[in-house]
């Protein structure tokens, strides 16, 4: 293992896309940002030096920041941001991870352009759990937006429609040939041979929405999620929630086709808001062998496939396709499920109203802001300190309160009719868990207000997703059905619209570690909530103390 640099100068540069150049926050110039490459076991120290106007944090995602939440660049939850003209020092070490992250802004809406993927590879003379690839390719899934993303955030939070404000999706950077104003300058191009295995990182960093995925006349081999090897199954298409990344082989037909493909992706979307169904595609492209060079082949003229993405909506082939995500579970790479739990939680996730201040524009029904809440509290954000310094130091008062509510696994409606209670309030609470506590978290929708899923991110930990079902969680009959054998390992789950979805963890990494919906504009109207997880009694369960250069508020 060795100790790797990288400096990200935060900095504004021009990007031009569909015919309109917009002044963009990036890293070191690039839009998306650079790739970090490490193998696991490496120790990372990345500068991050803010030369811009907006307050920076950078995040990690997926990383599980064994003692080190000071590095998980959550702002206001693991450090104060990083001022105009600040820098600080991102230190720590990859811990049993291998596999495709990513990482971005966390703060505002700034993810929007600061993103980029995070690559780690196996330790040196370590395998894959299958057959190695001929190259491998991180496709990011991103936005881009004709206006200033920053600016459009007020909207976004006040309209209850839709909130897809972006004017393309992009594959690396590019919105590809079926947008307005798209040049074939601004297309992914993968250029492959024949007969050859590719491995595709794929990253969802689109701000809201989940997306299908699929490249015309070629099967994907689903082989790894969230940085966790799987059972290999092969697919068509995919899907992939904000946040989430899923890596794929690629076989490759075994002579030249003598045409191209598009590969292509566009949301699916649970709701009924007025969403942007636009897709993005990008040209898988076989390169001619050199001996057939003087042959007929003109990859100019070649016919182009399109693939069949399934309709908007798809529901049942959103299920189906999860249902067959599983940990490898193998002698090698075992599944550590907790097969008991000490403490049961039940969260209803929500999007809902509140009574709305003098401050705020009131776009929800009479007289109200939309929210979004957990066990109806919307999260608020602290502002003077952020909450891992205040729980080290012991100074969460006046910042935040250890009393999430807990509420009780009672049956209750949370679909058809919209319940009478769509008024949450608004709290910094948190849930206090002793160390090494194995949880069992149950996520239900309620479908209060519109329907969409929400992909539920944990920081610090990934989690076993045990079980998942449409309607209410029915405390009697559904755990007897969980799998506590090969359930999925990873970082963030898609609780489904109007239905639930089981997780278990064991709480092993002392911090205070951020829960929130990856769709951003629900994380903003508060779909969001914090857990302190106690250090332990050995010396080598507890948080370290903080950098010196951990940035003040
Ligand atoms: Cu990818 Cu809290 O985020």
């Amino acid at each position: 293992a060795i100790t790797r640099h990288y400096k990200f100068d935060v900095m504004l540069q021009d990007v031009t896309r569909l015919c309109k150049t917009r002044s963009t926050v990036t890293v070191n110039g690039k839009f998306p940002g650079p790739r970090i490459v490490a193998r696991e076991g490496d120790r990372l120290l990345i500068e991050v030096v803010n030369h811009v106007q907006n307050n920076i944090s950078i995040h990690w995602h997926g990383i599980r920041q064994l003692r080190s939440g000071w590095a998980d660049g959550t702002a206001y939850i693991t450090q104060c941001p990083i001022q105009t003209g600040q820098s600080y020092v991102y230190n720590y070490t990859i811990v049993g991870q291998r596999g495709t992250l990513w990482w971005h802004a966390h703060i505002s809406w700034l993810r929007s352009t600061l993103y980029g993927s995070l690559i780690i590879l196996p330790k040196l003379g370590t395998p894959y759990p299958f057959p190695k690839p001929h190259r491998e390719v991180p496709i990011i899934f991103g936005e881009w937006f004709n206006a200033d993303p920053e600016a459009i955030i007020n909207q976004a939070m006040q309209t209850g429609g839709g909130p897809n404000v972006s004017d393309a999706y992009t594959i690396n950077g590019f919105p590809g040939p079926l947008y307005n104003c798209s040049s074939k300058k601004n297309t992914f191009v993968l250029k492959v041979k024949a007969g050859e295995t590719y491995l595709l990182r794929l990253i969802n960093a689109v701000l809201n929405e989940e997306l299908f995925f699929s490249i015309a006349n070629h099967t994907l081999t689903v082989v790894e999620v969230d940085a966790v090897y799987v059972k290999p199954f092969d697919t068509e298409t995919l899907l992939i929630a904000p946040g989430q990344t899923t890596n794929v082989l690629l076989k490759t037909k075994p002579r030249h086709p003598n045409a191209k493909f598009f590969m292509s992706a566009r949301p699916y979307v649970t709701g009924q808001g007025t969403f942007d169904y636009s897709t993005v595609a990008g040209i898988l492209e076989y390169e001619v062998a050199r001996k057939t060079i003087q042959s007929s082949h003109s990859t100019k003229k070649l016919p182009i496939y399109k693939p069949n993405l399934p309709p908007i909506n798809d529901t049942s082939f959103a299920t189906n396709f999860t249902s067959k995500l599983r940990s490898l579970a193998s002698a090698e790479f075992p599944a550590n499920v907790p097969q008991k739990f000490d403490r049961q939680f039940f969260f209803t996730v929500s999007l809902g109203t509140i009574p709305c201040s003098k401050n705020h524009t009131c776009q929800g029904p009479n007289g109200t802001k939309f929210a979004a809440s957990v066990n109806n509290v919307s999260f608020v954000m602290p502002t003077n300190k952020d909450l891992l310094e205040a729980h080290y130091f012991g100074q969460s008062t006046g910042v935040y309160t250890p009393d999430f509510p807990i509420s009780p696994l009672i049956p209750f409606n949370y679909t058809g009719t919209p319940p009478n209670n769509t008024m949450v309030s608004n709290g910094t609470k948190l849930v206090v868990l002793p160390f090494n506590t194995s949880v069992e978290l149950i996520m239900q929708d309620t479908s209060i207000l519109g329907a969409e899923s929400h992909p539920l991110h944990l920081h610090g930990f990934n989690f076993f997703v045990v079980g998942q079902g449409f309607g209410n969680f029915d405390p009697k009959k559904d755990p007897g059905n969980f799998n506590l054998v090969d359930p999925v390992e990873r970082n963030t789950v898609g609780v489904p619209s109007g239905g639930w979805v089981a997780v278990r963890f064991l709480a092993d990494n002392p911090g205070v570690w951020f829960m929130h919906c990856h769709v951003e504009v629900h994380m903003s109207w508060g779909l969001k909530v914090a857990w302190v997880v106690l250090d332990g009694k050995l010396s080598n369960q507890k948080l370290l103390p903080p950098p010196a250069d951990l940035p003040e508020c």
